[in-house]
């Protein structure tokens, strides 16, 4: 009898597979890493080919695993987004390499755009911001710069990373969810459909589009694993992950800590305006009817911790992060501002570029590596601002990903930010989330909230920092962040 969920979680640096039982019991995965091209300064790519390949042999060994396709009940995507793929749809095979959301090739072109005053009717059109972050501008480059594009004509296939896969599985299948449409800057949020001024505004062929539909349903049969395995889940990695930490009422809050930090606010079924840089985003649409999100989007997390084990040497391994960090009673004064990719919310200021200050010769590698540790609560705090002026203030924070796994984190975390911290006993929520999709697809459930008994106990770290001490790291951190902001 199929009684299984199998998500495919397609992040920024590796792809996963998992299996799951109805009551959210993850009885197996398998993941592989996904190589990152740089072929320039600010450059970012990933060859969607490889993408496919290791998401299809991930899935394909969970199935086995299941025991056949027959066991599976329904299919759960869920993926980095933004990052944008090319094809042709007569051979199914790229057309270009994939364009990454970390990618800032578009900078220049960001920027004539704000400079002409265009970001203001973008914004009040799409939710977001005018940033190389988002999909169109990658677009109109890819467009103009890669003639292949063009010369395919109607054989043309462009998608986020759900888009392609889908189309992989289902050999033609074009669609998108709405979630992951609403990152690309040519969806109108209010209308849920791709908004014909911007369309052609990104210089995106209209043909080349998926249709855009709900995240969950029926919406196409594999059989790329055997048997016919339906596709009933879709959602871009970060809805997915608030939906897996059951923020199913306004006002709920998750923050994600893996590449980069995203933290969304469930905002209702009227969209919200944000005055404060925050982006407006779709966080689930069923039935036609759209539930959004207020978003901060961070782009160096993780990846700080990485830069800081694979470039600089400082660490042999992340998880040594946390004994480093611990082995100082502070950070000597030494603050870090993780700007490697620029800077994203509530800043939004592509050009920046990162800093390590504060530096005497009493500090030394546990400083340097605390005060990296410490740049998740001091980013977090500022969308914390944004988020209270934009009248969204947090009570609590629900925190996963894989830099979560650090009790130092979190405990700083609720110190910095005065508030109690929930973090779920199994991490992966992101994958949870499209399960709970896939399940309300399929017919498992009837309900998100009947879904959301997949998610376990959490652990919760109380705020226990004295206020002075509190307030000495923020003001640090706004003397670093300023002069940051001022070299741009
Ligand atoms: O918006 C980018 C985001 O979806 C990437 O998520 O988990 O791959 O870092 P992740």
């Amino acid at each position: 009898m199929a009684e299984l969920l199998l998500v495919i979680d397609e992040g920024t640096t590796s792809t996963r597979a998992m299996l799951f039982t109805p009551s959210g019991q993850c009885v197996a995965s398998k993941s592989a890493e996904l190589t990152q091209h740089y072929p320039g300064p600010g450059l970012v790519e990933h060859d969607a080919g490889e993408i496919w390949r290791q998401s299809h042999a991930c899935a394909a060994a969970m199935v086995t695993l299941a025991g056949g396709p027959q066991r599976v009940a329904a299919i759960g995507i869920t993926n980095q987004r933004e990052t944008v793929v090319f094809w042709d749809k007569a051979t199914g095979a790229p057309l270009a390499p994939a364009i990454s959301w970390q990618d800032r090739r578009t900078a220049p072109l960001c920027q004539a755009l704000r400079e002409a005053g265009e970001e203001p009717g973008i914004q009040a059109r799409t939710g977001l911001l005018l940033d190389p972050y988002f999909s169109g501008t990658k677009i109109a480059w890819a467009m103009t710069n890669w003639p292949q594009l063009k010369d395919a004509g109607d054989r043309l296939a462009i998608g986020t990373v759900e888009s392609w896969l889908v189309w992989k599985l289902t050999g033609g299948l074009h669609i998108t969810d709405a979630t992951n449409a609403s990152r690309t800057l040519l969806m109108g949020l209010g209308s849920g459909g791709w908004s014909d001024g911007l369309v052609d505004q990104f210089c995106a062929p209209r043909a080349a589009l998926p249709e855009i539909v709900d995240c969950a349903g029926r919406f196409g049969v594999t059989t790329s694993f055997g048997g016919a395995i339906p596709i009933c889940g879709l959602a871009g990695d970060q809805q997915s992950a608030t939906i897996g930490q059951a923020c199913l009422t306004p006002g709920d809050t998750k923050a994600t800590y893996g590449t980069g930090a995203f933290v969304l606010t469930n905002a209702g079924t009227l969209q919200p305006r944000s005055r404060h840089r925050l982006l407006s985003t779709v966080l689930w649409q069923l039935g036609g009817r759209r539930t959004y999100a207020l978003e901060g989007s961070v782009f160096v997390a993780g990846s700080l911790v990485q830069w800081l084990r694979d470039s600089l040497g400082l660490i042999a391994t992340a998880a040594e992060s946390e004994a480093i960090a611990r082995s100082v009673p502070d950070n000597g004064g030494v603050y870090c501002v993780p700007a490697l990719t620029g800077l994203g919310a509530p800043w939004w200021e592509p050009e920046a570029r990162a800093a390590i200050s504060g530096l005497s010769f009493s500090a030394g590698r546990a400083h340097i590596v605390r005060a990296a540790l410490e740049a998740m609560a001091h980013q977090s705090h500022d969308l914390e601002t944004a988020f209270a002026a934009d009248g969204a203030q947090w009570g609590r924070l629900r925190v996963d990903g894989g830099m979560i796994t650090n009790d130092w984190i979190a405990q700083d975390l609720a110190d910095i930010l005065a508030l109690p911290v929930d973090r779920p006993d199994f991490a992966e929520t992101t994958a949870l989330g499209a399960a709970m999709l896939a399940g309300l697809g399929c017919g498992m459930f009837d309900s998100l909230d009947d879904a959301a008994m997949m998610r376990g106990t959490v652990r919760t770290f109380e705020p226990q920092m004295e206020p002075d001490v509190r307030e000495a790291r923020l003001a640090g951190w706004s003397d670093a962040i300023a002069r940051v902001l001022a070299e741009d």
